[in-house]
């Protein structure tokens, strides 16, 4: 017997403004039409002024404590992706924490960008299974809007904000119950320009925004992430046909659907929230998961494919039994 994370329960949060194409277009020159036929997204979610990434944070926490019926107390550690902290440190994780009225084992935040869910995932499933805690809380928050130069239509149009959480508890597994079959992480420093934020604490001292080759970017999603789903399937002898669900990053939905064409996996099969909520880095997976298992769709037993990339570059995958 060895230990396996299971997914107890998920929740979900998005700030109440809404952004439309149409209200974008009025300060920046762009169209509906432009934005849903380049990336599918209809609108966006942005938190207000004084709305942190802790408050979304922590409201998709508690959603997916209440989900799993779990009593707060029993969380050991809290992983959460986020490239928008609310301040350089402490981590917002610790914040978290103590909002959340714990003061035993550990809380961090981990950087992995639109790749964030996947690094927060991969790195509180092996503490869980290396018996270093029990009870996981796994968080992907973002306040991107903050990172945005809201002048350049190249990439203010693209991004949302939000946050979705997942709770994971280490159960003894016989092989075939459900949890997380596995994880695979990679990442390639040598692109690192073609996606980054010109700023940051130690070389200009400011937060600085988002600047992106969206083709490059592009072109190096749809392999990667087929890769990376490829590898996951081969390391568990399974193939594309026994995917129930991919639970994608939610960046544009051509590279949804490429990535999907690539591994000959219906787009039937994909859950798609990016027509909703732009790309909220992440927190575009938990969010997608959430409102997917809530809605029935994900049913115990399915088997789903989560995968991501981002700036880095970073991306990964997780297999899981529902
Ligand atoms: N509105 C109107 N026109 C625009 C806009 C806009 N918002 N943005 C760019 N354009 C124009 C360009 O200026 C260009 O005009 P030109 O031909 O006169 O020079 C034209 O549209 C085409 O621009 P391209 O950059 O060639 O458009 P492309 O088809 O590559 O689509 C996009 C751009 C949507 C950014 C695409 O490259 C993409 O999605 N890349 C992936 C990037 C991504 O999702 N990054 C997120 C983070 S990483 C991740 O999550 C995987």
């Amino acid at each position: 017997m060895a230990l396996r994370s299971r997914i107890l329960g998920c929740g979900s949060y998005l700030p109440e403004n809404i952004v439309t194409n149409e209200e974008l277009a009025k300060t920046v020159d762009t169209s509906d039409e432009w934005i849903v036929a380049r990336t599918g997204i209809k609108q966006r979610h942005i938190a207000n002024e004084g709305e942190l990434t802790s408050d979304l944070a922590r409201k998709a926490a508690l959603k997916a404590i209440e989900h799993a019926g779990i009593d707060v107390q029993d969380i050991d550690l809290i992983i959460m992706g986020t490239t928008t902290p609310d301040n350089t440190f402490p981590s917002t994780a610790t914040k978290i924490q103590a909002q959340l009225g714990l003061t035993h084992g550990f809380a961090m935040d981990v950087q992995a960008v639109c790749s964030g869910f996947m690094f927060a995932l991969a790195t509180a499933d092996n503490f869980l299974k290396a018996g270093q805690g029990k009870t996981a809380l796994v968080i992907g928050a973002e306040t991107f809007s903050r990172l945005l130069d809201w002048e350049d239509r190249t990439t203010c149009v693209l991004f949302g904000d939000g946050a979705g959480a997942v709770i994971l508890r280490a159960e003894e597994s016989d092989g075939e119950s459900a949890g997380i079959l596995s994880t695979h992480l990679h990442s390639d420093g040598q692109h690192q320009d073609i996606l980054m934020v010109d700023g940051g604490p130690s070389s200009t001292q400011s937060t600085g925004h988002v600047r992106m080759a969206g083709k490059e970017v592009f072109r190096h999603a749809v392999v990667n992430l087929a890769e990376v789903v490829k590898e996951a399937l081969e390391d568990n002898n399974l193939t594309a046909e026994d995917i129930d669900w991919i639970v994608p990053h939610q960046a544009n939905k051509r590279i949804l659907d490429g990535t999907a064409k690539k591994l000959k996996v219906s787009t039937d099969k994909v859950i798609v929230t990016v027509d909703q909520h732009a790309n909220t880095s992440a927190a575009s997976i938990p969010l997608a998961l959430d409102a997917a298992v809530r809605d029935g769709r994900i049913k115990r037993g399915d088997l789903l494919i989560l995968e991501a990339m981002g700036g880095g570059l970073t991306w990964g995958s997780a297999l899981i039994r529902w």
